[in-house]
């Protein structure tokens, strides 16, 4: 488990739990964006000045509690060496605020974003709801982000190590501005990409969030062709990954197998929120009062999990070994970790689960994974992916 706390000096878990257990347990209280947003200023503060003397004592005690370091962890995958299988999803931290200090909290990789080409404000509040009771979330934020130009600023200001040489791999995900037609996507995506392509260690074609009117039929194989043959041509490409919803038909999954080996695409990441409600179409959200079959947005947490799971192993069945996978979706557990990455998930991202738990679910993951490895006589992570070996109590 992550380090216990020692006489007179809480860890990070510590505080975690005793002021934000009580918020995170209850579905009103606290906005969840609001949150977020004070999370993110304060980690933002500490990224730029993690080279001062306090915050840089402060970060090495955060990283000595949650990080885990094990050769056996280590994969490199389209040209990026991961320390550790575990990622931030995308979404936590969309203008990079926190970019350079996200190794601190134990992560192998933090996807960055969506950013857009146009910066814009997103949908109106509320729009990020917990279901506390179900380890879930509804969020219809539409992708408020600074634009392009503005993530590269902060990035810049941040001074990080160049690609290759971070702590911790760092994406960008990528969406389509609000205001930009769909039949000039290709054009919206490869502005900002132009832009950011120098900082990006991978960029994710985010295709599948379910909060920008139409964005979810650039899935289809004509339309991603179109738009990653657009991405191909610009003067610096990194690897492109495409990152897909849950609720596509699984004949639809299997076209996109088929598109990434074609295209010879980095890798696909599955999954985003689901518009389907997976059980929970008549929960009532408090703030609304409205059953949840009536609310839009995307659905994220617990419940996504099955799903999530499913797509990964059709996904691997159509593509083989050879296509990177990330897992997301519904992982809260060391558990859950491994039975995504036995199912052929080469890496996985975190985002309600981690919410929820707290930060030493990380640590917990990776000690959980390790000792898979060892019940299994496994010698590296890789050995334990796609491998359909059972969780080992
Ligand atoms: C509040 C919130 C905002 C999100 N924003 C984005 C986003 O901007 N881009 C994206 O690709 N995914 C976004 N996601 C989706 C997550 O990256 C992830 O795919 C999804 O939540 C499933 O993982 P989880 O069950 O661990 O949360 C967001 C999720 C949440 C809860």
């Amino acid at each position: 488990m992550a380090q216990s706390s020692q006489a007179g000096s809480p860890t990070t878990s510590d505080f975690y739990r005793r002021w934000l257990g009580p918020v995170l347990s209850r579905d009103e209280g606290l906005d969840a964006e609001q949150l977020s947003r004070s999370a993110l200023t304060a980690l933002g503060q500490a990224s730029l000045r993690r080279g001062w003397p306090g915050i840089s004592t402060v970060l090495n005690g955060v990283a000595t509690e949650l990080q885990r370091r094990d050769l056996r962890l280590e994969q490199v995958l389209f040209g990026c060496r991961f320390s550790n299988p575990v990622g931030l999803a995308a979404g936590f931290d969309k203008n990079g605020v926190a970019a350079g200090i996200w190794d601190c909290f134990g992560f192998g990789f933090a996807e960055l974003g969506t950013v857009t080409w146009h910066g814009q404000p997103g949908n109106p509040r509320p729009r990020l709801f917990r279901l506390a009771a179900e380890q879930a979330a509804l969020n219809r934020m539409g992708f408020n982000n600074d634009g392009a130009k503005a993530l590269l600023k902060t990035l810049e200001r941040q001074r990080l190590a160049p690609s290759g040489k971070r702590p911790a791999v760092l994406g960008i995900n990528f969406g389509k501005s609000k205001v930009t037609p769909l039949d000039q996507a290709a054009d919206d995506y490869a502005a900002s990409l132009e832009v950011l392509a120098p900082l990006a260690d991978y960029a994710v074609i985010n295709v599948s969030s379910p909060n920008t009117p139409g964005l979810r039929d650039l899935q289809d194989t004509a339309h991603l062709r179109w738009l990653v043959e657009r991405l191909r041509r610009l003067p610096a490409c990194p690897p492109l990954l495409v990152k897909i919803a849950p609720d596509l038909e699984d004949e639809a999954i299997d076209g996109i197998a088929r598109l990434a080996f074609e295209e010879g695409l980095a890798g696909v990441i599955a999954v985003n929120t689901s518009l389907d409600r997976l059980g929970l179409e008549q929960r009532r959200l408090p703030q609304t009062g409205r059953p949840l079959a009536e609310e839009p947005g995307g659905l994220s947490g617990c419940p996504l999990k099955p799903r999530a799971l499913e797509v990964i192993r059709r996904l691997r069945a159509g593509a083989g070994p050879a296509l990177p996978l990330i897992g997301v979706g519904g992982i809260d557990s060391a558990e859950a970790a491994w039975e995504r990455m036995v199912a052929g998930a080469s890496l996985i991202q975190l985002y309600t689960g981690w919410i929820f738990q707290g930060p030493d679910l990380v640590p917990a993951i990776l000690e959980g994974l390790l000792l898979q490895l060892d019940r299994h006589g496994l010698r590296s992570i890789t050995e334990a992916v796609g491998s359909g070996l059972p969780w080992q109590d």
